[in-house]
Formats: C-alpha cells, sequence, structure tokens
C-alpha cells in the first residue's frame, strides 16, 4: 500500500528513533523523505541507505531547528531537491528530567529552544511554502503532556504547549486544507531512552502499569504518524492521538 505516492515529507530529527522509523515508514509509503538531523550524519546517511537499498527516495539535510536560523535553509534544500513539501512531522525533541531546585536556565532554554520554538518556526516556514494545495502538519508530544511525572516540569510543559499549538493551528489552518495533530507516545525504546540514567528500571515500571504490558518501539509511532499523514485521516485535525499501549 503507498498511502504517500507522489508526497514530499520533511521529518524532523529522523536520524535516530521516532523520527528514523517514521522517515523509513513514509518511504515505504511512497513519499519523497527529508531525514533532518543535527549532529548525526552519519546516522541519518544510513537512515537514507536503508530507503535507497529498497527502492525509496531519501535525502539528510543538517539543521539545528533551535536555531531558526537554519530552518529556512532546511526548507530551502528541500525545495531544491524535491521542488515542494506536503507534510512535516515535528519530530526532533529533547527531553531531561531534573527536580525544580535543579531547574537550570540552560536545562530551560534548551528544551524549549527546540520543542517550542523549533516547532513553531518549522512549521511557520512549512505553511508558506504550502502554497495553496493544503497540507499536513504532524506533531511528536508525549503522554507527559496530560500525565506529566515528578521531575519532568519543564519538558511535559513544552509538549502540554505543542498540544495547544496544534489546537490552536488546526482551527487557524483548517480553512487552507491544512490538518494539524500531535502524536502522543507514551515510554518507546530509542536511542535518546536507551541513554537515560535508570531507565530499564523506569521502563518496566511503566510497561506494567500499561494495558497491553509493554513499551513501545518506534515503528508503533510510526504506524500513527504514517496513518495522520494519509488520506485516510482527511477529516481529523487538532486532535492528540494517544500511542501508548493504552498507558494515560
Ligand atoms: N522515546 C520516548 O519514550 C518518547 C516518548 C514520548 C515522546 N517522545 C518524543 O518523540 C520525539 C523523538 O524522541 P526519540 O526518543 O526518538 O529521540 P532520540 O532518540 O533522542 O532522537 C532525537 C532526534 O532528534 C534530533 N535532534 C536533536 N536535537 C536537534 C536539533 N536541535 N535540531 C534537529 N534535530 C535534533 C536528533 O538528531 P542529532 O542526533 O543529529 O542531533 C535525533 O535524530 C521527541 O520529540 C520526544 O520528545 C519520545
Amino acid at each position: 500500500m503507498e498511502r504517500l505516492k507522489d508526497k514530499v515529507a520533511v521529518v524532523t530529527g529522523a536520524s535516530k528513533g521516532i523520527g528514523a522509523a517514521i522517515a523509513e515508514k513514509f518511504a515505504e509509503e511512497g513519499a519523497s523523505v527529508v531525514v533532518n538531523y543535527a549532529r548525526s550524519a552519519k546516522e541519518a546517511e544510513q537512515v537514507v541507505n536503508r530507503i535507497k537499498e529498497k527502492g525509496g527516495k531519501a535525502v539528510a539535510v543538517k539543521a539545528d531547528l533551535s536555531k531558526v536560523s537554519e530552518i529556512k535553509p532546511l526548507f530551502e534544500k528541500v525545495q531544491q531537491e524535491f521542488g515542494r513539501v506536503d507534510i512535516v512531522v515535528n519530530n526532533a525533541g529533547v527531553y531531561e528530567f531534573l527536580p525544580l531546585n535543579s531547574i537550570t536556565e540552560e536545562h530551560f532554554n534548551r528544551q524549549y529552544d527546540l520543542n517550542v520554538k523549533g516547532l513553531i518556526f518549522t512549521t511557520q516556514e512549512a505553511v508558506n511554502r504550502f502554497d495553496g494545495r493544503g497540507g499536513n502538519i504532524i506533531n511528536l508530544s508525549s503522554v507527559v503532556s496530560t500525565a506529566p511525572t515528578p521531575n519532568g516540569s519543564v519538558y511535559a510543559s513544552t509538549k502540554a504547549a505543542v498540544d495547544a499549538i496544534t489546537r490552536s493551528l488546526a482551527a487557524e489552518l483548517g480553512s487552507r486544507n491544512i490538518r494539524v495533530n500531535s502524536v502522543l507516545p507514551g515510554p518507546v525504546e530509542t536511542e535518546g531512552t536507551s541513554a537515560m540514567p535508570g531507565v530499564k528500571d523506569f521502563f518496566s515500571g511503566l510497561a506494567a502499569q500499561t494495558p497491553l504490558g509493554r513499551v513501545g518501539q518506534p515503528q508503533d509511532i510510526a504506524n500513527t504518524v504514517a496513518f495522520l499523514a494519509s488520506d485516510e485521516a482527511g477529516w481529523v485535525t487538532g486532535q492528540t492521538i494517544y500511542t501508548t499501549g493504552g498507558l494515560r
């Protein structure tokens, strides 16, 4: 099934984890994919190579999306490579957990600069390029936007902001046939989460509270994102879709 045939998709933070799985799934569904990364050039090229080996189209493009000045050049490259953009997945995100007392301005800015500021300005640049054809924005939020954990006040609040942005922009852009949705993953095994101290115990505790009895894999999230990106979700906008194995 090629639900995204002839579409051009930008997946931010696609060198690893959930973003890499989304990029690969989109390519399987027929899209031409821009694999954005900030630092991991080798991993981004590996994602592109896996896509090309299966006959798909992809290119890796470096841009640190926490810097507004790097967003326009990313989309100029997309235009140059594929001539248009139809779908943007705002997946690039950072997560760090600290108790209130230890929160620093740097901890705050690092997460807000990418998870909120980068997402807004990436969306602005994309929407300006949809050019009357409609389009599709999918934002990676988190279950913590509505079920925050201790030590996660900054991170959880960035994701609550993402959901508010999703609802606001869905209302604002619907008349231009632009759909905007959030996907809220539960705990997912990725390069990022495996680097977190104590993650094994934390995740097994969460799996025990999860109706489906396990943590997620990147492909679990990619499947939901691919549905939202496709015409099958043509009447779905402004939604926050939990993909958590039932964890709330
Ligand atoms: N994994 C989970 O359990 C989980 C749960 C809920 C929500 N989420 C959300 O899902 C998204 C992906 O999470 P993940 O676990 O897959 O992350 P990950 O394994 O840490 O990968 C993060 C990706 O984002 C990129 N990135 C980081 N900083 C960037 C920047 N400034 N500009 C552009 N790209 C940047 C990284 O590329 P470089 O290496 O090149 O920097 C990498 O490709 C995030 O928004 C996260 O908040 C994850």
